[in-house]
Parts: structure tokens; sequence; C-alpha cells
């Protein structure tokens, strides 16, 4: 209930106004949020890199709602893969595509991520693209295969597929076949019984399933959970298939279960963090206290302290 409660209010548009404006959320923001500025983020990145972690970074945004602000959103990552190569940070970015203005103008979307694609490409880069809710999935993975199949975009892009979504072992089948490469998570939003397994048992079932057929595919895919037990099935399965720990990487967020991501580099494996800043922080947020609302006690303990 309380999971369906935050999500709720992530959605909420008057609360994201109230809460990106105050001081006291910005603060509280930080626990899973590298910062305001792209100088921030990068900081952060460094830090990551000097412990052996490879990182992703998020401007943070979503559904905008004017062409100059998905062109702002666009031209801030070309600022964030120009900073990667010139600070050679071992980093990658991952963008929404309702951040590059999918909701208002598809043909301009199109045009962002191609040019991001474009650059990523010249610099050995990558570009993720996040998956949001399912009203996006067919559009975004349509978009996706469309750069993948363009020139430079082979190995310069790829997407996530959530675990959820009954849909997802037909798009992991069809993805791969395509050689593109895929993010699994277990998905943070909310979507009906119809077309998401309602049951975290069933959740964690399909995720374990379609990791099986990522690994096993060739690709290089990322592991994306924080579930203890998932990460060692999967170990336990790289390991029986004799699959190399370079062949995959395991994918966590900024802010969880640092201790779980310290100890998966030391064991060998790879671990690439998914590393937020910018100033639209609450859906981001409010998600992540979705997923363990355990963490409103955690936050309030350390602000009280501070
Ligand atoms: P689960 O929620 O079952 O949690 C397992 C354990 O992990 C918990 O018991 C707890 O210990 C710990 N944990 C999990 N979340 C925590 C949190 N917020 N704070 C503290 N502890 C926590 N989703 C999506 O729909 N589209 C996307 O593009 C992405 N992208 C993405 C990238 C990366 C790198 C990650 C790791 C995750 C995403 N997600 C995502 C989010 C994903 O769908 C999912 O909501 C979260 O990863 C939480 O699910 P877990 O797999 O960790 O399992």
């Amino acid at each position: 209930m309380l999971r369906q409660l935050f999500i709720a209010l992530s959605e909420s548009q008057k609360m994201r106004a109230f809460a990106e404006a105050s001081p006291l959320g910005r603060r509280t923001s930080r626990r899973f949020v590298a910062g305001t500025t792209v100088e921030e983020g990068m900081a952060v990145t460094r830090a990551m890199n000097e412990a052996g972690i490879s990182v992703t970074i998020d401007h943070l945004g979503e559904n905008v709602s004017t062409p100059d602000e998905a062109r702002v959103s666009a031209k801030s990552y070309h600022e964030v893969l120009e900073a990667i190569r010139s600070n050679g940070l071992n980093a990658n970015i991952s963008c929404k595509l309702t951040h590059l203005g999918l909701d208002i103008d598809e043909k301009l979307c199109r045009e962002l991520v191609c040019s991001l694609v474009a650059h990523a490409s010249r610099d050995n880069n990558f570009l993720r693209v996040d998956m949001e809710g399912s009203a996006y999935t067919q559009r975004t993975i349509d978009l996706v295969r469309a750069l993948h199949h363009s020139v430079g975009g082979a190995d310069a892009v790829g997407t996530v597929l959530q675990a959820y979504l009954r849909r997802s072992e037909s798009d992991v089948q069809e993805l791969c076949a395509e050689g593109i490469r895929i993010r699994l998570v277990k998905g943070a939003y909310r979507e009906p019984p119809e077309i998401a397994f309602p049951k975290k048992a069933e959740v964690d079932a399909n995720f374990l399933s379609l990791t099986k057929v990522l690994l096993k595919s060739g690709l290089y895919h990322a592991i994306a959970t924080h579930d203890e037990r998932l990460i060692q099935q999967t170990i336990a399965f790289a390991t029986r298939e004799k699959i190399d720990q370079g062949k995959f990487e395991f994918q966590m967020l900024h802010g969880v279960r640092r201790d779980l991501q310290q100890q998966l580099v030391r064991d060998g494996w790879r671990v690439r963090v998914y590393v937020p800043f910018g100033t639209e922080w609450y859906p981001y947020f409010m998600r992540r206290l979705a997923e363990r609302p355990a963490n409103v006690w955690f936050i309030a303990k350390n602000l009280f302290r501070s």
C-alpha cells in the first residue's frame, strides 16, 4: 500500500513544484541524487571510478512540455558527454525519452536522441534509453531499434526492459536477436495486472528467467538490481555456464547498497552505478521511496542528526 502511495505522489505536479523549490527538499534528495550541476555529477563519478565502479549519468527530468525544454535537456546531455570525454571518466549516459520531448513532438525527440547517439558513437561511448511507464514501452523500443540500425548506432545505444511486464519475455527474445543491449530491471511504475505481474514472487521469477536468456545471448547486457538473492542466483548461473566476468555487468542506483556494490567489485564482477543529478529530482526520488518505504525513516533520522 505504501508503495502505491509513493508512486501516486511521484505523479503529483503540485507536490513536485513545492518539493523541488524547497531547500529542505533539495537536502533530503541528496540521499539518492549527486547534486544539481554537471560538476557535482562528475565529482561523484570520479569517486566511483576510483573505487573501481563505472557509472551511467542521468540528467534528471521527464515529461517536458515545450520543444525548447526538450532542446535544453539534449544540450545538457551533450555537455555531460563532453565532460566525460575531457575528464577521461569511465561513464556513459542514461536518458528518458519524455525528457527529450516524446510527449510533445516525436520527430523532434527522434532528432535529439539521434544527435546524442551520434555524439556517443564518436566518443566510443554509449547511451542507454531508460524505460518509463507502459504508455511509452512500444515507442521506446521502436525508436531504439531504429537508432541501433542507423550508422554508428549498433554499439552506441541500448535500452531497458522491465521484468514486471508480461510482454518482456518476447521483447528480450526480439531485441537480443537484433543485437540490442539490454538493462534488465524489475520496473518502477504503477501498472495494471493485465500487463504486469502483480506479485513480487512472479516478478522475481521472471527477472531470473530473463537474466538467464540475457547471459546466454552472448551480448553485453546489464543486470540491474539490489536484490541479493537474485544477484547470487545470477552469479551461480554465470559460474555454472562458464560465462566470463567481463561478459556482463551488474548495475545499482547511487545511494543504494554501497556495501554490495563494493563486495561485487572485490569479487571481480563488473559494477556500474546510476548517478542522477539535476534540479528536477522529485519523481525519481519518490520512486526510490516507493521501492523501500523504510527509507523515509532513514532519511528523517539523518536530517535530524545533521
Ligand atoms: P527490490 O525492490 O525487490 O529490492 C531488493 C532489495 O534491495 C530491498 O530489500 C532493499 O534491501 C534494496 N533496495 C531496493 N531499492 C531500494 C531503495 N530505493 N533504497 C534502499 N534499498 C533498496 N526502473 C524502470 O522502470 N525503468 C528504468 O529505466 C530503470 N532504470 C534503473 C537503472 C538501474 C541501474 C537500477 C538499479 C534500477 C533501475 N530501475 C528502473 C528501478 C527498478 O525498476 C527497481 O524499481 C529498483 O531497482 C528496485 O528493485 P530491486 O531490483 O532492487 O528489487
